[in-house]
């Protein structure tokens, strides 16, 4: 079978008064007065519980938009019923069939759903429409579409097959259920994680992060009318260390998809380790998680595409992207330049504020754990003595989770926010002599943990081969000339290596592989 060749979705501009922008408004308005009530999804049903807790946006925390209806134990096991009462039909099914779904799903948000994700996105995340509509809209869209390509690709490889003999091989589902435990930062993701599984034959209970519910239910309702088959992705809020231990308990747990800290990653992969006698299979573990990414400019770098990488990496999406620029090393004899330059792009933003304002280039973090994490590190920096505020440094939640883009300048590489993750609008910087630029590089191989993204600028080949070859284990994705951000579903698939993650690349064959069970069938004629 010849699927349909994937693209890019394009992205819409938005712009001040056109109807496309008035009308993702208009939908943002109606949910922000609305009430939404967000049940559990298993199996046929749509679950109302006794618990529910509020959905609040992070840049007006104040108000309440809606509610979500919490699980109990109960549920979950319900929902592990209801997976593995579909997974026969549903793995059974012609994956050309499976593929179609999901291109509708693709066409739906690309169609009638794109305001709606798109204000939901908006509103659970304090995304501005152009940042929901890159995360939300095109690439979850991207993720479906290309998935798909990759699956036939997948399909269609077999072995050689030779006289009187026919070699062929069926990929098939895990024999279980997939669980798929998903973040807030971006809607693309939270979809993409059962959606990947589904795909490919799987059945799925799935966990979205409490501070994206709202998002999540537009997923789940583009699935549910795509025609994904009750039962097949199964959706539960609440008490994440009941549900996982639920999940983890169950002797057909066969994989899990994950996106979240390296912490909890950790901790899963040591309960998935103690209960591995219960399973039937050995689970597959796929997870992104942290990062400590990286920029280093040599001498020879551009100053403004410093700056600009800088500025982008480091502050678009509120800087909760886990590719963002955390830690910058710059070069003695152009950092003043650089650093002047970042002041004065953010000297010129707003102060941060609702997504609702186009003109708004930061937004709120995402809750107030995060806030008070960031204000945390803010005001050590204040009183440290190796560490200096230049740019930003304020914050203020009386509305919303607010806090201004911020620049340190430190005189210590390994200074706390050099290599702890933050996931804010705070980079740190570190400025070496230029001589120094060989032993800058085993510095930045050695200060972090994880290994996501990372970014060399430079104008001399040499020196940009250097980097690529010292730096060869520290970025899954490494940018030469560029942002570490910003990887585009189909042009470069995302992961990272180390304590950032399994490294199976989000939008790729590899990671669909990981969600097969291959059976080898040889016929002898
Ligand atoms: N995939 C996102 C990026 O590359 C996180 O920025």
């Amino acid at each position: 079978f010849q699927v349909p060749t994937a693209f890019n979705e394009t992205v819409k501009s938005y712009a001040p008064g056109s109807p496309e922008r008035e009308s993702v408004l208009k939908q943002y308005r109606e949910y922000l007065n609305g009430n939404v009530e967000v049940p559990l999804y298993v199996g046929s049903y749509e679950i109302k519980t006794e618990n529910k807790a509020s959905m609040s946006p992070p840049h007006d925390h104040k108000r309440v938009v809606g509610h979500y209806h919490l699980a109990e134990k109960s549920h979950v096991e319900t929902a592990i019923q209801a997976a593995l009462e579909a997974r026969e039909k549903w793995a059974n099914l012609a994956w050309e069939q499976r593929a179609s779904i999901f291109l509708k799903a693709a066409e739906l948000i690309a169609g009638p759903y794109r305001d709606k994700i798109n204000a939901a996105t908006m509103i659970a995340q304090s995304k501005t429409i152009h940042q929901a509509e890159i995360d939300s809209a095109c690439e979850l869209i991207d993720f479906l579409r290309f998935n798909v390509e990759y699956m036939a690709q997948i399909y269609a490889e077999q072995p050689d097959s030779s006289e009187a003999i026919w070699n062929r091989v069926e990929y098939r589902p895990l024999e279980g259920f997939v669980y798929a435990i998903t973040p807030f930062n971006f809607t693309a993701i939270s979809g993409n994680l059962p959606a990947s599984a589904a795909m490919m034959g799987n059945v799925v209970v799935w966990k979205p992060s409490d501070s994206q519910v709202f998002s999540a239910k537009v997923i789940i309702d583009v699935f549910k009318e795509a025609g994904v088959p009750d039962g097949v992705i199964n959706v539960v809020f609440g008490d994440p260390v009941m549900i996982t231990n639920t999940v983890l308990d169950s002797p057909d747990f066969s994989g899990i998809h994950f996106t979240g800290s390296t912490e909890v990653f950790k901790s899963l992969w040591k309960q998935i380790g103690n209960n591995i006698d219960k399973y039937k299979t050995y689970p597959r573990i796929v997870g992104e998680t942290g990062g400590k990414d990286f920029i280093i400019a040599h001498p020879t770098a551009n100053p403004q595409q410093v700056a600009t990488a800088i500025t982008r990496g480091a502050f678009e999406f509120q800087g909760q992207k886990c590719s963002a620029a955390s830690r910058v090393y710059l070069p003695k004899s152009t950092a003043g330049d650089i650093l002047d330059r970042v002041k004065a792009d953010i000297a010129s933003f707003n102060p941060p504020g609702s997504p609702e304002d186009m003109s708004n280039f930061i937004t709120a973090v995402i809750h107030e754990g995060a806030f008070d994490k960031l204000a945390g590190y803010i005001d050590q920096a204040k009183k440290d003595k190796d560490a200096e505020i230049i740019a930003g440094g304020g914050y203020d939640k009386s509305k919303g989770y607010f806090i201004e883009p911020t620049v340190i300048l430190t005189t210590d590489p390994q200074y706390v926010t050099m290599e702890t993750e933050l996931f804010g609008p705070v980079v740190t910087v570190y400025v070496y002599e230029d001589k120094d630029w060989s032993e800058t590089l085993k510095l930045v191989d050695n200060t972090s943990i994880y290994a996501l993204t990372g970014a060399v600028i430079s104008g001399d080949r040499y020196a940009i081969d250097e980097a690529t070859q010292v730096l060869q284990n520290c970025a899954g994705n490494f940018y030469i000339n560029d942002k570490p951000t910003g990887a585009v579903v189909g042009q470069q698939p995302f992961g990272g290596a180390r304590a950032s993650g399994t490294n199976d690349k989000a939008g790729s064959a590899q990671n669909l592989m990981r969600w097969v069970s291959p059976r080898l069938i040889k016929e002898t004629f």
